[in-house]
């Protein structure tokens, strides 16, 4: 037998392809016109069966980046020792619990566990509605919060595949054209007619449920301070603020650990996923307790998986490694340099709209250079012209106009400058 690794020709990829669409059916996509074939994982670099080292720009999930030492010790000690659930006493649990509040905001004092972003948003959703005994949720115009029949609802950037909620109304992002007072007021005014439009239709309010930096919507985390006076407005209304920081949340946006600190917020929940066990399933709700005491007065809440002892012994070892290797300031340092960077580039080159970040996650908002409207497959192009230089990357926004830049907070100096000249290369080409 061959030691060596196979070579992705092209057709050993149409093979995968083929395997891929015949095993998992018709629903999954793939990234990239040239798919990649990954086998290992180290830091912020992926290592394809080709043999080609992938400089990993996209993956928010690895936060510590992947395979960590400390995080992989961690879950095989715990695995190796016991691992049952949250109907136990167990230390571990409750020690993780213990640390994860310690991050929050003391009004934000419970937390409760569960297995992905989704069912956290899912969750989040039950407890407003409990609490509030409205239904009628408001969203952002090209929101993404998750795969459940209620999270889908509630994402209406999974486009018209899957219907609107009839309990869900839309607000649209704020563009990042103002400062933060009025961004505040206007978007605060959208919240209050969503309320009028769902009272009008017989609908009590439940929640203003936003991803705080706008994901999806394109990377919109500009002017800091704009989401206070629409947590505001829902709460006059009877609802309540749930801050999705799925994406956003543990160091990602650099000066502040959670999204909504920036917009100087506390929400009624939290909700997390993602990187919280840095690529491990585990997320969950944050709470005021208040607000949890309805639910869970009524409701049992058992979630097999969420929150098991390895899970959290995970959870616990992402921590530690945040803290002490102090990624939120890496964030915050090398994405200055990054941003530093794209506006040279976009100084030279007038396809580039906008610029949007804070920390490590970055949208470069891309437009047709003749006409000046949105230029998905510009998007597409450079996001390939990366994946053939071995950067990855993604694209975002309504129009998936947006390259979506979200690499690992152990990114460095050195590896975003590789990213820049690749960009640059790319947009050359
Ligand atoms: C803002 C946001 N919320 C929720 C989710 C859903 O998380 P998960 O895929 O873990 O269910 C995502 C996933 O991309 C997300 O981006």
């Amino acid at each position: 037998m061959s030691t060596s690794p196979p070579s992705l020709t092209g057709d050993h990829e149409r093979a995968m392809l083929e395997r891929r669409a015949r095993l998992l059916g018709p629903a999954y996509r793939v990234f990239y016109e040239r798919p990649v074939h990954l086998v290992r994982g180290e830091g912020a670099w992926l290592y394809g069966a080709d043999g080609e080292r992938y400089l990993d720009a996209y993956n928010n999930v690895a936060c510590v980046g992947h395979a960590h030492p400390h995080v992989v010790a961690a879950l095989a000690r715990q695995a190796a020792k016991l691992n049952t659930h949250t109907r136990y006493l167990d230390e571990t649990i409750l020690a993780y619990a213990e640390r994860l509040l310690a991050r929050f905001p003391v009004e934000l004092g419970q937390v409760m566990f569960t297995c992905t972003g989704s069912e956290a948003n899912d969750l989040a959703l039950r407890i407003a509605r409990a609490h509030t005994g409205g239904e009628g949720v408001v969203v952002t115009r090209h929101a993404y919060h998750g795969v459940t029949q209620a999270t889908a609802e509630c994402s209406p950037s999974l486009g018209r595949g899957v219907a609107p909620g009839p309990r869900v109304w839309k607000v649209p992002a704020p563009d990042g054209g103002d400062d933060s007072a009025n961004a505040g007021r206007r978007l605060a005014a959208e919240v209050d007619g969503a309320v009028a439009a769902m009272r009008r239709e017989g609908v009590r309010p439940a929640a203003l449920l936003v991803d705080t930096i706008l994901s999806s919507d394109g990377v919109r985390p500009e002017p800091a301070g704009f989401l206070a006076p629409a947590a505001d407005a829902i709460r006059a209304a009877g609802g309540l603020f749930i801050a999705d920081e799925v994406q956003a949340g543990f160091g990602r946006i650099g000066e502040r650990f959670w999204g909504f600190a920036r917009h100087g917020v506390v929400p009624d929940l939290v909700t997390m996923g993602k990187p919280m066990g840095n690529g491990h399933p585990l997320a969950g709700v944050v709470a005021r307790p208040e607000v949890l005491r309805a639910f869970g007065s009524r409701a049992r809440y058992f979630n097999t998986f969420g929150g098991s002892p390895v899970s959290c012994a995970v959870g616990m070892a992402v921590l530690e490694v945040l803290e002490r290797e102090s990624l939120a300031a890496n964030a915050a340092r090398v994405g200055a340099e990054l941003m530093r960077g794209l506006r040279e580039i976009a100084a030279r080159d007038g396809r580039i709209a906008a610029l949007r970040g804070a920390g490590l996650f970055v949208g470069v908002e891309l437009r047709d250079a003749a006409s000046g409207a949105p230029s998905p497959d510009l998007a597409t192009r450079v996001v390939n012209g990366l994946r053939e230089r071995r950067v990855l990357i993604s694209a975002t926004g309504a129009a998936a106009n947006v390259l979506k830049i979200r690499p690992p907070l152990v990114f460095t100096t050195e590896q975003s400058a590789l990213l820049l000249e690749a960009l640059s290369d790319t947009l050359r080409h």
